[in-house]
């Protein structure tokens, strides 16, 4: 395949009066990291929702592959969201399902697997995750670290292209985020996914990332290698890594 796997183009999103995305441009390459920082509400989890075509936008298009998702429907738009993993952020596991059947769930939905290899399937996974020991409790019985590794896991059981993950680290302990991150690049080393991650967590993401985009003012200001984002002379990127109170972002 050649091209991008993802390409946004001049995306622009607003809810009501309130413009949230105003162009955005943005490649993803095949088999990249790359991880979307920026200021919080500033459009990141309405950007992802886009890329799976859960949100439309108000102009621009959204390249999967070469396809434009905005035009699919019905099977076709079915088809694409086959082809992603998401991690929603705060996990969005079902409550009423145990890990094992979490994981489980989409070769339950999606496959007509018996049942047989759906266990052996849901087992690997979630010992790939370090959780092959609690398949039987429910998700208000593990820790928020636990739970952000099941939803990991369940991401990935379809073998999708794409994995979006939304703040899979927030909230966790500095170990378990560097654990997370391992996991993810582990991972990606193995499965071979492209992966767009959003990320709070700076400056752990600049260890994971092949490339870093900055989203501030419904646009992304810069995008490039973690090298080049932690030399960036914008005073917008600079602001955002260092997180000085003083500069041309001002705090709400
Ligand atoms: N469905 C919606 N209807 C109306 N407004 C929305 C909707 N979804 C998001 N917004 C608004 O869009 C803005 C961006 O939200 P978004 O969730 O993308 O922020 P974010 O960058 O992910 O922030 P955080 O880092 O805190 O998760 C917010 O002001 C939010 O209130
Ligand atoms: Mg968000």
């Amino acid at each position: 395949m050649s091209g991008p796997m993802v390409e946004i183009r001049n995306v622009h999103k607003s809810f009501g009066g309130q413009q949230v995305l105003r162009g955005v441009d943005l490649q993803v390459t095949q088999g990249e990291i790359l991880v979307i920082i920026g200021r919080s509400g500033g459009g990141k989890s309405v950007l992802l929702k886009h890329l799976m075509g859960l949100l439309k936008p108000d102009q621009g298009e959204i390249m999967i592959s070469g396809q434009e998702i905005s035009r699919l429907r019905g099977r076709e738009l079915d088809q694409l969201r086959e082809r992603f993993g998401v991690v929603f952020q705060g996990g969005a596991l079902f409550d009423s399902l145990t890990v094992f059947e979490n994981v489980a769930f989409p070769l339950r939905e999606k496959t007509r697997l018996p049942e047989e290899a759906i266990r052996e399937k849901a087992l690997t996974l979630l010992k790939q995750v370090g959780l092959a020991d609690m398949g039987h409790k429910y998700p208000a019985e593990v820790s928020g670290g636990m739970r952000k590794r099941v939803a990991l896991a369940r991401a990935l059981t379809m073998e999708p292209e794409v994995v979006l993950f939304d703040e899979p680290t927030t909230g966790l302990d500095p170990i378990m985020v560097n654990a997370i991150h391992r996991l993810i690049l582990d991972l990606h080393r193995r499965v071979g996914f492209t992966a767009i991650l959003v990320s709070h967590e700076i400056p752990e993401i600049f260890g994971i990332a092949d490339r870093v985009a900055m989203l501030h003012r419904g646009a992304v200001v810069e995008a490039g290698t973690p090298e080049a984002i932690q030399a960036s002379t914008n005073p917008v990127v600079r602001q955002f890594i260092t997180g000085d109170p003083e500069g041309p972002i001002q705090p709400d």
